[in-house]
């Protein structure tokens, strides 16, 4: 995969930059900021983005059906946890769109898409940036676990070299082996959550597997629910 890098110095968020010129640019467009004014997570919610951390969004145009395209945030989530791994941390993925070091997120992943033009892949990395006294308790940096700072450009690299892979494998339709990564550096499976969608529980079970659309499959008292990839949160109970 070739990469054409934009870094900007400030910008709102760099999914809104991507999705301003997605139209016209070329897949595999990378839009990097040293800081974001309004980064966010999912549903809006507030990502702090402060200098220091890796907060980037790649324009993709894959060719696949609406059913994978969900999946690009597992593409995502592979790629920071391969570099991380080269860094000698070992992460875990919270489904569906977290990176998890010790139970603290490290890392969040945000794709959106329009359908049957672009895919937007944001990913946010705690490299050397501080974390918020308010998330302390959530959230980590990779500085604060190696316990020195690194050089975020050879992050960068190291993602994106790691993105080449994963996405190379989605395009190719090797949805198999994404899975299969995906289940097994999972938080999740085995474990006992809680599935929470506008502030109430909506299922609550033993996590027992991750189906091919990339379902969360959880076991409850009395039945299996099938929770699908949206806009829901989970919780370990
Ligand atoms: P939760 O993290 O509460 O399970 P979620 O995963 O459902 O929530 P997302 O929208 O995926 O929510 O992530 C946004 C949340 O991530 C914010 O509400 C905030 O708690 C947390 N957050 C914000 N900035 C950072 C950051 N730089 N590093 C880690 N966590 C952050
Ligand atoms: C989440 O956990 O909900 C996902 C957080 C995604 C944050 C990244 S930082 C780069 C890109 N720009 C944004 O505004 N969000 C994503």
């Amino acid at each position: 995969m070739e990469w054409n890098i934009i870094t900007l110095d400030e910008v709102d968020s760099t999914n809104e930059y991507a999705r301003r010129i997605a139209p016209t640019a070329p897949e595999g467009t990378v839009v990097v900021a040293k800081r974001q004014t309004a980064g966010r997570g999912r549903k809006g919610r507030r990502w702090a983005s402060p200098e220091g951390g890796l907060w980037m969004t790649v324009i993709l145009k894959p060719k696949s059906g609406p059913e994978h395209v969900t999946k690009l945030v597992f593409v995502g989530a592979l790629a920071v946890l391969d570099t991380l791994h080269e860094y000698g941390i070992r992460g875990e993925l919270k489904w569906p769109n977290d990176v998890l070091v010790d139970g603290k997120k490290i890392a969040g992943i945000l794709s959106e898409c329009r359908l049957n033009h672009f895919a937007l892949l944001g990913i946010g990395l705690n490299v050397n940036n501080e974390i918020p006294d308010e998330l302390r308790e959530s959230a980590v940096s990779m500085k604060e676990v190696l316990g020195r700072a690194i050089d975020l450009e050879e992050v960068l690299n190291r993602v994106l070299r790691n993105l080449s892979r994963w996405y190379g494998l989605f395009r190719n339709g090797r949805h198999g082996e994404i899975l299969k990564a995906v289940k097994g550096s999972s938080a999740v499976l085995g474990k006992r959550v809680r599935i929470i969608e506008d502030g109430e529980i909506i299922a609550e079970g033993i996590a027992v597997d991750i189906d091919n659309s990339g379902a969360l499959i959880l076991k409850g008292e009395e039945n299996t629910v099938r929770v699908l990839y949206g806009d829901v949160s989970l919780r370990f109970s």
